[in-house]
């Protein structure tokens, strides 16, 4: 079956079915991949650059405005994309606004629709699992948002699993109900998950692949319609995916996809209202975007993630390599990434800190087991070391100099993997060194401490001060610990015991915050159903009225 959506004949076939877009990738397409693909990854360049599109009400739309995007490794002009103005929202807001709050299916509408994105998921997850199209799209990722070709690949591997997990009847169960008997003879309450009808989703640079697939296909299984925005420095490797689910069955009118800067975007929410918007980004924009949709989202915002080690030491060498993985895979660009390292003074003692510097030393520019930093400049890093090194007792434990022999731009950061440690008691002095610790940098960069058995309560309170509560770990295989730890934090995700570590979720983990309402996630069943619907209960009551029934007193 899945070779229909190989063949040249299938491509003809859905000339018919969804004209425009097909239309537009005949002629765009490249044909040496085995899907609606409409650049190679290799070949973007200077020389050659990939143009990126809008798709709006089924058609793929440029602009007069083109973005220009760098090669994060050379800045060479290798992107155009062709971003929206403000002036030009105007298809969008209509798009949207012409999807009602009840969505484009629900339990008591088109519920064959539930049906059809099972389909079209089987369908995606069997196209993702091809070795060919697996490795275009780790490519690509590679290209946009530098990291190691095993990241990328995971990146893409996690987007297919996703994908399996929702083929045949996996999203009707998602919009699965319940009733409880009433209180008389034809009386039943039932509760169903409800679409929010018009949604917008908007994700951030450092998964390009992962966060919009979970999400947008989440929002679809529920019955929403919605406007997609990326990061534009690597919405070409979403504009890619679009194209390849439309071959696998997806209607052309279901998603918007829209280039723009955070200012239009932010103007086409207010203009088009959505019921509810997905944001995954930084804290900044989150709680703008609050303020101005009025509580109508669900937030996937800052990470600063901690990792404590408890006071049984064992796998030394295991727990070092978790570590380096944790602070630096991605070049420390993962919302998981490890930010802060707590060490029992046990594990002081050992040659762990040693053993993270060998490993974060591997890290090389060749192999993106290091690269760009797309947020912060070099400039920017260093400041913030040289900063953290002014508190009195800290020192740098490695790095702290900018990459050598290198053509990234200067737009972009470029260092080796840093640690600083900063004491304990200093951390805690005051809310300027409090602060100064536990600002985010997004990048390859971790603060280190260690702490006392008698100093464990502090340690509980830097935690409880802190504002973002997306990842933890607990290295321990105490079960005493574990239970003090997780018993007083609040992480929406927490690896607890001996392997623990702060990043790497897969599908198969709920990933998002705990502790704010406001608070999304994504991957699993649960966070679909959280994020994407809402609950409605429709109480049947069909009778009958008993035959002596009377008009009783008022009340
Ligand atoms: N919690 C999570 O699951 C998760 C996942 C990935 C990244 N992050 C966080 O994202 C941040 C890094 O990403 P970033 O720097 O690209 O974030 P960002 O907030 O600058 O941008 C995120 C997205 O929001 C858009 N945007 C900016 N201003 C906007 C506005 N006013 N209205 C609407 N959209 C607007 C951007 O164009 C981009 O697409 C880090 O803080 C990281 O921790 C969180």
């Amino acid at each position: 079956m899945m070779n229909l959506f190989l063949t040249r004949a299938a491509r003809v076939s859905s000339l018919t079915k969804h004209n425009a877009v097909a239309a537009f990738n005949s002629s765009r397409c490249v044909h040496s991949l085995p899907l609606a693909a409409t650049v190679e990854a290799e070949e973007i360049s200077g020389a050659k650059p990939a143009e990126v599109l809008n798709l709006v009400q089924g058609k793929w739309i440029g602009s007069s405005n083109w973005n220009t995007i760098l090669d994060p490794l050379n800045g060479e002009p290798f992107i155009k994309v062709a971003e929206v103005e403000e002036s030009g929202i105007q298809p969008f807001v209509e798009s949207l606004s012409s999807c009602p709050k009840h969505g484009l299916h629900n339990p008591f509408k088109a519920p064959e629709r539930y049906l059809m994105y099972g389909d079209i998921t089987t369908k995606a997850a069997h196209m993702l699992s091809l070795p060919k199209v697996t490795d275009f799209f780790a490519r690509l990722i590679q290209r946009v948002s530098p990291k190691s070709y095993q990241q990328a690949f995971s990146e893409v591997y996690v987007t297919q699993k996703f994908l399996e997990n929702f083929c045949g009847d996996q999203v009707r169960f998602l919009a699965r109900s319940f009733s409880v008997p009433g209180n008389h003879l034809g009386q039943q309450s039932h509760g169903f998950r409800w679409p929010y009808g018009p949604v917008a989703i908007i994700t951030p640079f450092n998964f390009p692949l992962e966060i919009p697939v979970l999400q947008l296909m989440g929002a679809l299984y529920m019955g929403n319609k919605p406007v997609l925005k990326v990061d534009s420095k690597v919405s070409i490797v979403m504009e890619q995916m679009l194209r390849l689910l439309h071959s696998c069955g997806l209607p052309v009118e279901d998603v918007d996809f829209i280039n723009c800067d955070g200012k239009t975007m932010n103007k086409l929410l207010l203009e088009a209202n959505p019921r509810m918007t997905l944001f995954t980004g930084s804290s900044r924009v989150a709680e703008k975007l609050a303020d101005d949709l009025k509580g109508r989202v669900k937030l996937e915002d800052a990470g600063f993630d901690w990792k404590i080690l408890g006071p049984d030491v064992h796998q030394e060498d295991y727990v070092a390599w978790v570590c380096d993985q944790d602070a630096y895979a991605c070049s420390g660009q993962k919302c998981s990434a490890q930010s802060l390292l707590i060490m029992h003074e046990n594990w002081s003692k050992t040659s762990l800190v040693s053993k993270l510097k060998e490993l974060a030393e591997r890290r090389k520019l060749a192999d993106l087991t290091i690269g760009p930093v797309l947020t912060f400049t070099t400039d920017a890093l260093l400041e913030h070391t040289k900063n953290l090194l002014e508190i009195p007792g800290s020192k740098l434990l490695f790095g702290g100099q900018p990459l050598e022999d290198h053509t990234i731009p200067q737009i972009y950061g470029a260092i080796k993997p840093t640690a600083v440690y900063v004491p304990l008691e200093e951390i805690m002095k005051d809310n300027k060194n409090y602060e100064l610790v536990t600002k985010e940098i997004f990048g390859p960069f971790q603060v280190v401490t260690d702490y006392k058995d008698h100093q464990l309560p502090i340690v509980l309170e830097a935690l409880e001060k802190m504002h973002a509560h997306l990842t933890a770990a607990v290295v321990s295989n105490d079960p005493l610990f574990l239970q003090e730890v997780i018993g007083k934090s609040v992480n929406g995700t927490t690896y607890a015991g001996l392997r623990a570590r702060t990043t790497g979720a897969p599908q198969n983990h709920w990933f998002g915050p705990a502790g704010d309402p406001r608070g999304a996630g994504i991957g699993t069943p649960e966070a679909i159903k959280l994020v994407w619907s809402c609950h409605r209960e429709v109480i049947y009551d069909y009778g009958p009225v008993s035959k002596d029934w009377e008009i009783p007193p008022s009340t």
